[in-house]
């Protein structure tokens, strides 16, 4: 009902209106868990921080996770994904952002844990960041070749164009060990998704849609083939895909889909295991 009607209410009138309910709710019940932005200060999503952190936590696990890794989270947002792993991790964690203020807000969060390191980068994004000096497509990643175990990025590619993503996977590739895992949610296109909960009627190119055509960086969808495609370009090959609720799936990154991929060697065995 609430839903039907909001599309009759102006954005900003709308993101005004959140922010005073979170506002109000700051003050009657406020956030008291460690590294957890306050709700009217929090931009990365709705939904409940530290629950969706510690979801994609399990995830991680799931797929290898181990404590003396060296992992990079690109968009780490407000360190919604790396709150769970402060106290076990051993290894470094790299997160880099676009938004100055989730960068500046995870240095002083983390500042008393050494091997967590946060770095923003001013890349141009017209919801994120429209000030922005760089486009994504030439951003080289602030790191060396060949040094992480695992990178993932949550609910990012779904705010970037085709030609961002592409240049983002080859970077990926360079920076993620041989055998490395790369997790990384979607929204992914195929045709003949039945009651998909997303409308993505817009095209914005030959492989992508959207479901705001004033402002595609809302969220966009891509044509699995093309991504599958492009998982097989940069090496990496796909383990799983985890369908979301978007869609139809099970949902454990919530709407979005989840792609999780290994850096391939070229021995037999791996190219067995992908799917
Ligand atoms: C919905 S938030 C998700 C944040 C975080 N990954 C999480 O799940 O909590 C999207 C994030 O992507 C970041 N972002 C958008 N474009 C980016 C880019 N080209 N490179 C790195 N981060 C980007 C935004 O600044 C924002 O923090």
């Amino acid at each position: 009902m609430l839903s039907t009607f909001k599309h009759f209410i102006p954005l900003p009138l709308r993101i005004g209106i959140k922010w005073t309910g979170y506002a109000i709710q700051d003050i009657i019940d406020p956030v008291k868990t460690t590294r957890v932005p306050p709700r009217r200060k929090t931009f990365i999503g709705g939904g409940d921080f530290a629950a969706v952190g510690d979801g994609f936590f399990e995830i991680l696990k799931q797929y290898g996770f181990r404590p003396d890794m060296t992992i990079l989270e690109a968009g780490c947002g407000q360190g919604r994904m790396a709150r769970p792993m402060v106290d076990v991790l051993t290894g470094d964690y790299h997160g880099f952002d676009i938004d100055k203020s989730g960068i500046e807000w995870c240095k002083t969060q983390y500042a008393d844990k050494s091997n967590f390191h946060f770095t923003h980068a001013n890349i141009l994004n017209a919801l994120y960041n429209p000030s922005g000096l760089i486009t994504a497509k030439d951003f080289a990643f602030p790191y060396d070749d060949n040094i992480f175990d695992c990178v993932f990025l949550t609910s990012v590619f779904t705010h970037m164009f085709k030609e961002d993503i592409d240049n983002y996977m080859a970077e990926i590739k360079r920076v993620l060990k041989t055998d490395g895992r790369a997790l990384i949610s979607w929204y992914l296109w195929e045709d003949g998704l039945k009651n998909p909960k997303m409308d993505f009627r817009f095209s914005v190119d030959n492989v992508s849609r959207t479901t705001l055509k004033q402002n595609p960086e809302a969220a966009l969808a891509f044509d699995l083939s093309w991504v599958k495609a492009l998982y097989d370009t940069y090496d990496l090959a796909i383990e799983a895909i985890e369908r979301g609720s978007w869609s139809g799936g099970p949902g454990r990154m919530g709407l979005q889909d989840l792609i999780i991929a290994r850096h391939k060697t070229n021995t037999p065995e791996l190219e067995h295991k992908a799917v």
